[in-house]
């Protein structure tokens, strides 16, 4: 959604009783948050263009048909909004379970164990079960890929992707780079970095930009892999590219 500017605040509606006032083109969800309601979401983040794939930020809107993305879905004046039902519950718990239907089940010895937004939302959502199984015995996807560890910094598990497309839009938005694609279709698509090669034989500028912007441990340092989490990290922005590069520490 397009960022709120100060003085800018036009359009009014109501968002599980609260009612707020943003400029026009700003997402629900931006709205949601103005109005202290955390949406659940996966492939938005506060810096990327919305994108609307992984369907965890429904809300329900009186007069819209179904339960619209609330990333991808602008404000109109008078909108009433519910982002917490009985129902959305249900939704996004279904969600989860696919997701996780379609992970390793690897979480407690995970590098990213702790740091994992699809483990944040299982808890969010209030998972308890998985109808379908999970990791290889569900037949999840791409566990028979190698992890691509060419690039010197960092590593690139397809297992433990979930296809929200958040480096993709990084490798484009924030580094101009454009060396990621999704490709394939339907269960079979996958983040390529070019044509089916490594990261080192793709344009990639080890900005770092994806690995930030991963929700997993997809794409994970390769100081992370081997040291484990950080216990602190100092996030600095240079002259140079907008990345915002993390020092971490142990
Ligand atoms: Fe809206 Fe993913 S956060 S669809």
């Amino acid at each position: 959604g397009t960022p709120a500017r100060a003085g800018d605040a036009g359009v009014e509606l109501t968002i599980d009783g609260t009612t707020v006032a943003v400029p026009p083109g700003t997402s629900v969800m931006r709205a949601a948050a103005q109005a202290g309601c955390e949406v659940p979401k996966l492939c938005a983040t506060d810096s990327l263009e919305a994108f609307g794939s992984c369907r965890l930020c429904v809300v329900e809107i009186d007069g819209a048909r179904g339960t619209p993305a609330s990333c991808t879905t602008p404000v109109a004046p008078g909108m009433v909004v519910r982002t917490q039902t009985e129902k959305l519950g249900r939704l996004r718990r279904g969600v989860m379970e696919l997701y996780i239907s379609d992970h390793p089940l690897d979480c407690l010895t995970c590098s990213a164990n702790g740091d994992c937004e699809l483990q944040d939302m299982a808890g969010v959502t209030g998972l308890r079960e998985v109808r379908y199984g999970s990791g290889v015995d569900a037949g999840a996807n791409h566990m028979d890929l190698l992890t691509d560890t060419s690039n010197p910094y960092f590593e690139f598990d397809p297992a433990k992707c979930i296809l929200c497309s958040r480096c993709v839009r990084a490798c484009d938005e924030v580094q101009g780079t454009l060396a990621l694609t999704i490709e394939g279709r339907g269960f079979d698509s996958k983040v390529s970095p070019g044509a089916g090669g490594t990261f080192m034989e793709s344009d990639c500028v080890s900005c770092g930009a994806c690995v930030q912007a991963c929700p997993t441990a997809t794409l994970q340092e390769k100081t992370v892999v081997e040291l484990g989490m950080p216990t602190r990290s100092v996030i600095t922005t240079c002259a140079y590219c907008g990345v915002g590069c993390s020092f971490k520490a142990e």
